[in-house]
């Protein structure tokens, strides 16, 4: 199962209220994950399951009875008696006005990308029920960026890459190699290897893949997928040294 944010442990449990629905989890766990853990589901992008929460996307808003304007499940933790709702038509109006603004900055070539179908771009715009996007498509940004070809094993298309911070987030704590980070504002923030100009050959990075593997776009993908389409098996390793994916 995805619980969008990484297990809590602790002595103390807590009980709350999700859609109507009690549950009880760890204090200290996320709204998002105790939605899960109850059986529902809240869109996201930013989280996931094995890093820190982040909070930047903004997908996952819910409303909780008490509580001002609408905070995001993934970096909320849960409260006793909390009454929290994730399915309201305000909420459905919220997220999809967010999933606008990614679309309109995202190159719209999902049938010939080589995320098609894999994608949680594309899933999670299904998921809150994109139909129009009012701000046109194709936003300047993405088309003046080149594609970071100069590693041996992945290809950087800053054109599909939505800034969720995943891969600088993996790359700090599941490989604490630090090598990539966030440049500039707004439209013109964009992930970085090293400095300014620096590419990903020539920055910190010891091409671990864990990058890759957080990426929810195709933004960050491996050489051979791009060329020669997804493998019907694949292994999961965050060694730098070789790809048989061992668990010690
Ligand atoms: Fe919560 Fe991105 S998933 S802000």
């Amino acid at each position: 199962a995805d619980f969008g944010t990484p297990e809590v442990r602790s002595d103390t449990q807590v009980t709350l209220e999700i859609d109507g629905r009690a549950v009880t989890v760890p204090a200290g766990t996320t709204v998002m994950r105790a939605a899960a853990v109850a059986g529902g589901s809240i869109p996201k992008l930013c989280a996931t399951d094995n890093l820190k929460q982040f909070g930047s996307c903004r997908l996952c808003l819910v409303e909780i009875d008490g509580m001002r304007g609408t905070p995001a499940s993934c970096t909320t933790p849960v409260t006793e008696g909390m009454k929290v709702h994730t399915q309201t038509e305000k909420l459905a109006r919220l997220r999809r006005g967010v999933m606008e603004l990614y679309i309109s900055d995202h190159p719209l070539d999902c049938l010939t990308c080589s995320a098609n179908n894999d994608c949680e771009l594309q899933d999670q715009a299904a998921a809150v029920g994109l139909r129009d996007v009012r701000y046109g498509y194709e936003g300047a940004h993405h088309l003046a960026a080149p594609t970071d070809a100069s590693n041996p094993y992945f290809d950087f298309d800053a054109t599909k890459c939505i800034v969720c911070s995943r891969c600088v987030r993996a790359c700090d704590e599941v490989q604490g190699t630090l090598a990539l980070t966030v440049e500039g504002r707004g439209f013109g923030s964009q992930i970085s290897a090293g400095v300014k100009s620096d590419d990903f050959l020539s920055s910190e990075c010891v091409s671990c893949g864990a990058c890759v593997q957080a990426c929810p776009t195709s933004a960050l993908m491996e050489k051979a997928v791009t060329e020669i389409g997804k493998p019907e098996r694949a292994v999961v390793t965050t060694c730098a040294y070789c790809g048989v994916g061992c668990t010690f």
